[in-house]
């Protein structure tokens, strides 16, 4: 061909990478771990890997139990020098290691060579900086123990990596089951850590189906369970653990809507849409699955998406001029062939290009759906391939109803011109990440992860962290202590020590003796259409959400409001000081002292609960992109609350009240044995301008009403501040929908002199975060 006609035509040939670095390294082993394994571009057998036995669990988790000590006790500048160590050795190793991937998975060199490899060893570089930064940031936290990490075979070695590296920044050791289809990179990583001398029992990999994952589920010398993989299986997980005590996080599905606004540059949204559904054959959770287009400009997108679909190339993983690789495995291929079958038979138009796949491997054409109908089966189900689903829609508001349509939540994007539309939009999606103008990226810095049935947890990012830690247990040292001595925690989260320091039990007593303490400003009233009313309080309005609840008043009330009523709450709450006082006295049978404690220490949360609300911040991430990346902790949605029998004025207000500081409305359970506490608490909120439906009581049997609450699909999370079985049937009950759970197993909590950062503690479990990635770039 004349350079001429290549000009003319832009054909290109064949541009094959070298399988040999991968061959030589399996051949070194024989092709021998056990099972085989298959290459999904020819339907061959490559190796065999093993299916773990339960001693072979057992002695995995042994060693990780052996060797947690020495690891969670070294200094986080130790652990640092491990993780970079492996970033060092992936770096070094990137062509071996994307080749393996390829040939294991199916999915394109250009993927695995610019995107996979390089993000693992992104990961394990930042994430040695939080081993090292662990005492300065992390203060009052320590590792949870020994992790086990189940994680698919869509992205291999970058899900290794999003999970171990954060593990074991942290302190932890870990047990890593990757799946059967994909486990050899975590075999090539184990040999990585070997080489880098890692402490023998820090990481280790059991290989095997869905068998082993569930014996790593039940063992129970794990400590936590980290879960990326189906929304089917991370609710079986969520009941086997249910009750256990394990910490868990669970990155589940995704139906991600993307949606383009008529103002959009649509070339771009042509190769954003390449991006986010022919990336890596569309086996992607956060996969833009559903186009949603604004009316006016559909016909347009579509002709020039379709013209875009006839020159993507499928073919050969391991062909460096090659957009879509193979589907992973004949199971997967089925199942997109059954549902692709479905879609025509429900009546959406089909559109696939005019050429045909290789015949040899498992091949599936990118394929585009119009017309679909928001609850078909193919624009609510998971298809997990190539395959994309759209629909029209005219206004914004009707573009956030259809993008919140699903039962997922874990990405979204939005493509417009105009910055405050787009930013609005995604404000008001229920996903955990949203990118504007782009879509599938990714960064270490940047917290991943979803909303309802797509999971709960983050991965990345400072946020990812708290994945991974627990709250320090008193007297528990590491030698970090040794060497940089105790740092006290910052001045606003010290426990309440009074005007004049010194500790706990006697300055508390100094708070309420009123001397040192000045008395709470009082504001006079107008009295207005029956009720007391604050002569500051702002306009608000009543802002439905997409099933018609009445939320984003309170949620989209600014902080400084939420602050104010707080405020008013603790004013009012002050002015019934004695009163509340003697109830306490009489119904619980506390000593006067007590009583008038117990009442300080609920003013002194509420104060706490008001100054934090116009300041639970989020972070600008760090991402090596043009972009800023907001990490906004947003409010879950609606939190039940069922409190315990002791303190019951202060632990039901100081709960009620951190939820509500930062947007969230509440379902309170007050005590069961002295709910009368909280028929006084209604009436102080009656009168302090808290708007109607934010925080409700309901009183009667707490584990039947707990029950109730954690099955209910409108819950968003759930605290259960009570026993054993009580937490563990929480838990159970709320695998239906994948609410969040917080429960204390019968813990005390120490309502009266709480721990140093209690209220991060609380507020981090009244939020989540969302990341919202803006590109710039004139
Ligand atoms: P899966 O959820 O069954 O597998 C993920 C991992 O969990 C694998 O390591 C597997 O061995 C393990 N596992 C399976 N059953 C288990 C159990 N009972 N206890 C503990 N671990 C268990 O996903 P699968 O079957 O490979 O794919 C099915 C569908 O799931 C896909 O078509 C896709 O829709 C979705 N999926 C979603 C992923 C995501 O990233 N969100 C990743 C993989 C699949």
């Amino acid at each position: 061909m004349r350079v001429a006609e290549i000009f003319e035509t832009m054909e290109y040939g064949p541009a094959p990478e070298s399988a040999a670095p991968a061959n030589d390294w399996l051949d070194a082993h024989e092709r021998r771990f056990g099972m085989f394994v298959v290459n999904p571009a020819s339907g061959k057998p490559i190796a065999r890997v093993t299916q773990a036995s339960e001693a072979d669990v057992d002695n995995a988790v042994a060693a990780a139990r052996r060797a947690f000590a020495g690891w969670s006790e070294a200094p986080g500048h130790t652990r640092a020098r491990y993780l970079y160590a492996l970033a060092r050795q992936v770096q070094k190793h990137a062509r071996w290691l994307a080749v393996l991937e390829t040939l294991d998975n199916g999915k394109p060199i250009r993927e695995t060579r610019d995107i996979d490899i390089p993000l693992v060893a992104r990961h394990f570089y930042h994430h040695a900086g939080w081993a090292q930064l662990m005492r300065s940031e992390l203060d009052g936290s320590e590792p949870v123990g020994v992790v086990g990490q189940i994680i698919p075979w869509n992205f291999p070695l970058l899900m290794l990596a999003w999970k171990v590296a954060p593990a074991l920044a942290m302190g932890n050791t870990v047990v890593l089951k990757p799946a059967e289809w994909t486990s050899l990179t975590a075999l090539a990583f184990a040999e990585i850590c070997r080489e880098i001398d890692l402490p023998p029992g820090v990481f280790n990999v059991v290989t095997g189906d869905g068998a082993v994952g569930e014996l790593i589920v039940r063992h129970p010398g794990i400590d936590k369970i980290a879960f990326t993989g189906s929304t089917e299986v991370g609710r079986l997980i969520r009941q086997a653990t249910a009750g256990s005590g394990k910490k868990l996080s669970l990155e589940l599905g995704g139906k991600s809507p993307f949606v383009v606004f008529d103002d959009a540059d649509l070339d771009s949204v042509v190769e954003g849409v390449v991006d986010a559904i022919w990336f890596n054959q569309g086996q992607v959770c956060c996969a833009g699955s559903r186009l949603l287009v604004q009316e006016g400009v559909a016909p347009r997108l579509i002709e020039k998406l379709r013209a875009r679909m006839e020159k993507l190339r499928v073919g050969d993983p391991l062909d460096k001029a090659i957009d879509i690789g193979a589907i992973v495995a004949p199971a997967q291929l089925q199942k997109i062939e059954r549902l692709v079958e479905q879609g025509r038979a429900e009546g959406a138009t089909l559109w696939q290009p005019s050429w045909a796949c290789p015949a040899e491997g498992y091949f599936f054409p990118p394929t585009l759906f119009t017309e679909v109908a928001p609850a078909a089966t193919i624009a609510q189900v998971e298809i997990f391939g190539p395959v994309l689903v759209s629909t029209t829609f005219r206004t914004p508001a009707e573009a956030v109803a259809l993008a919140n349509n699903t039962r997922y939540g874990l990405a979204a994007s939005v493509w417009s011109e105009d910055v405050n539309l787009a930013l609005d939009v995604a404000r008001q999606i229920k996903a955990g990440v949203v990118w504007i103008n782009s879509t599938n990226v990714f960064d270490a810095a940047s917290g991943f992860g979803g909303y309802r049935e797509s999971g709960f947890g983050r991965e990345g990012g400072k946020e990812g962290l708290y994945e991974y830690v627990k709250p320090q247990v008193a007297g528990r040292r590491s030698q970090d202590d040794e060497i940089y001595g105790g740092i006290p925690a910052p001045a606003d989260e010290q426990p309440y020590e009074g005007n004049g320091g010194g500790n706990g039990e006697t300055e508390l007593k100094t708070q309420h003796s009123k001397l040192k303490t000045p008395a709470i400003d009082r504001t006079p009233k107008h009295y207005i259409g029956g009720k007391q009313a604050r002569p500051d309080s702002g306009y608000s309005r009543p802002v439905y959400d997409p099933r018609g609840r009445l939320v984003g008043e309170w949620a989209g009330q600014t902080g400084h409001g939420r602050a104010q009523i707080l405020y008013y709450i603790a004013e009012n709450l002050s002015a019934r000081a004695t009163e509340l006082a003697r109830r306490l006295i009489a119904t619980t049978g506390a000593s006067e002292d007590a009583a008038a404690q117990e009442v300080d220490a609920t003013i002194d949360r509420l104060f706490t609960y008001a100054a934090w609300a116009d300041k639970y911040d989020g972070a600008i991430h760090g991402t090596p992109l043009r972009a800023v990346t907001l990490a906004v902790p947003e409010p879950i949605g609606v939190i039940a609350i069922v409190c315990p029998d002791e303190h019951p004025l202060l632990a039901c207000v100081a709960s009620m009240a951190a939820a509500i500081c930062v947007g969230n409305t509440v379902v309170l359970v007050p005590s069961e044995r002295h709910p009368l506490a909280a028929a006084d608490l209604y009436q102080v909120l009656d009168t302090s301008d808290l708007p109607g439906g934010v925080v409700n009581i309901v009183t009667g049997a707490r584990d039947a009403l707990a029950k109730v609450l954690a099955e209910h699909n409108d819950v968003d999370a759930i605290w259960y501040f009570g026993g054993v079985a009580g937490s563990a049937m929480v838990e159970r009950a709320s695998a239906s929908n994948l609410k969040q759970t917080w429960v204390s197993y019968g813990e005390p909590r120490q309502w009266l002199r709480p721990a140093p950062r209690e209220s991060a503690i609380f507020l981090r479990h009244a939020t989540q975060i969302k990341n919202i990635w803006v590109p710039y770039g004139a």
